[in-house]
């Protein structure tokens, strides 16, 4: 049965958190009792800039309807570059995914410091309504909307 574009569709999303700024964020969100859809899963990474795009295709290709990617702000990264490496990667990102298929719109890239717990949560709730307006990944659809 399709959830396609209907107003209780939950999708799921990836979303890859900079362990410095944007997971410590959601532990704040959490430990604040911030309220925001149950459409992530988490995967904690130690810096935006170590996530490969790889590991976004096979989250899409695996069957996630979104995904995001959160890192600290500009000029806060632990390792100094990582989140502006992030962001040129994932505008090139952008471009493939347009040739491969994919609305590019599926994949968001934000920035969340460890002190912003609101803001996390509203991240995550403007993140789950736009992917939430695309309806189910066009992957998925492809294979039969099978989850993996
Ligand atoms: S340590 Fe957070 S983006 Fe680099």
């Amino acid at each position: 049965m399709s959830q396609t574009n209907t107003a209780d569709f939950t999708p799921t999303i990836v979303a890859f958190l900079c362990n410095w700024c944007s997971y410590a964020g959601a532990d704040l969100a959490g430990t604040g009792r911030q309220q925001y859809p149950p459409s992530i899963r988490v995967v904690r990474v130690p810096c935006s800039g170590r996530i490969n795009p790889i590991y976004i295709l096979k989250a899409l290709v695996d069957g996630a309807d979104g995904v995001m990617v959160s890192g600290c702000h500009p000029g806060d990264c632990h390792y100094l570059a990582g989140n502006y490496y992030a962001r040129r990667r994932f505008t090139v990102l952008k471009k493939l995914l347009t040739v491969a298929g994919v609305n590019p719109d599926r994949v968001h890239f934000t920035w969340v410091s460890a002190s912003e717990g609101a803001r996390f949560a509203q991240v995550v709730t403007d993140v789950t309504d736009k992917v939430r307006a695309l309806g189910e990944s066009e992957y998925k659809s492809r294979r039969g909307g099978e989850r993996a």
